[in-house]
């Protein structure tokens, strides 16, 4: 059966756990060597990514691209705004097209209803490089990054500080999978999705809405943020206001643990979600985080083409 990997329970969380270790030995065995040799194994050689973007990236596009080449693969990247489907052709047709070409799609697109559909007709893996809804790529490059910095994940306590976006979703998941605690210091009008954090309450996961920041942040082992305004949802002018009190500061990070990590997905706005002093600080380890993202996402094509988990 085609593996999919549209959220975090595609995989499960014994599915996850040997993405990260596979990442994490991966990343080691690499030795420094320069970032456009292979790996020993090169795993994937002879495989073609297809990356489909609606949105803008960064590190998805690049970390991706790096990531099949370093397993022996390439990749095409296509923009959406050029497609055919931009002309009406259907998600559907799409799917069956690419799917006689290359051997895994990877795609960052709004409508989570999108991905559904693309992974129902392909017949090769497809991969959420972001919705609206989730983006499991980056937790995986997250939790990689919390245990590096010696942050076993079960009973940790993660603060996470702002919108209840994409990227919030998947780490509630995330939450439901390692039962690590979650506090979510959100305004009024920005709770992630119900579904998600049903899941994971259910399955046994500590989630907590609180309003007040200072008691989200107390005593926490992980502050997490992201932009207040995702991408596609410009435009209310009442964010700002509204989110102030949720950036992340000194007096937040001060009221975190002493040895506490702060993580951003990037990109980052400072002086809007995180201070300048935050992202500069001893604490921060966003870039730690945006490396991961290419030894996680080598994992997860692993995981993909069925040779780990
Ligand atoms: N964090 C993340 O997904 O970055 P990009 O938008 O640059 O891909
Ligand atoms: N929540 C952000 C994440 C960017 C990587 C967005 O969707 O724009």
């Amino acid at each position: 059966m085609t593996r999919n990997f549209l959220n975090l329970s595609d995989a499960g969380g014994d599915g996850i756990a040997a993405i990260l270790d596979d990442a994490m030995s991966a990343k080691a065995a690499r030795n420094d060597r320069p970032k456009g040799a292979l790996d020993d194994d090169a795993s994937l050689t002879g495989h073609m990514l297809a990356m489909i973007f609606e949105k803008n990236s960064t590190r998805t596009r690049s970390s991706f691209d790096m990531a099949i080449r370093q397993l022996g693969g390439s990749s095409m990247i296509m923009d959406a705004g050029s497609m055919q489907t931009k002309r009406g052709e259907s998600i559907a047709d799409t799917a069956r097209v690419l799917s006689r070409y290359v051997d895994a799609i990877m795609i960052r697109t709004a409508g989570h209803d999108i991905i559904e559909q693309l992974s129902q007709y392909a017949s090769v893996p497809v991969i959420n490089g972001l919705t609206d809804l989730s983006h499991p790529c980056q937790i995986c490059a997250d939790l990689q990054t919390m245990i590096e910095h010696g942050k076993a994940l079960p009973g940790l306590n993660i603060a996470w500080f702002g919108d209840g976006n994409n990227v919030a979703n998947s780490t509630i998941e995330a939450a439901g999978l390692f039962k690590f605690n979650l506090r979510l210091a959100l305004p009024n009008g920005y709770d992630p999705d119900a579904n998600f954090l049903d899941a994971s309450c259910k399955s046994g996961a500590s989630i907590e809405i609180i309003r007040d920041p200072l008691a989200a942040a107390n005593g926490a082992d992980v502050i997490m943020t992201d932009t207040w305004v995702s991408m596609g949802q410009e435009g209310s002018s009442a964010i700002m206001k509204d989110m102030m009190p949720y950036q992340v500061n000194d007096e937040i990070m001060n009221a975190a643990k002493d040895d506490a990590i702060f993580m951003h997905c990037l990109p980052a706005h400072a002086g809007e979600e995180v201070s300048q002093s935050v992202l500069d600080s001893k604490h921060s380890v966003v870039f730690d985080q945006a490396e991961n993202r290419l030894h996680a996402q080598k994992s997860i094509l692993r995981w993909c083409f069925g040779l780990i988990g």
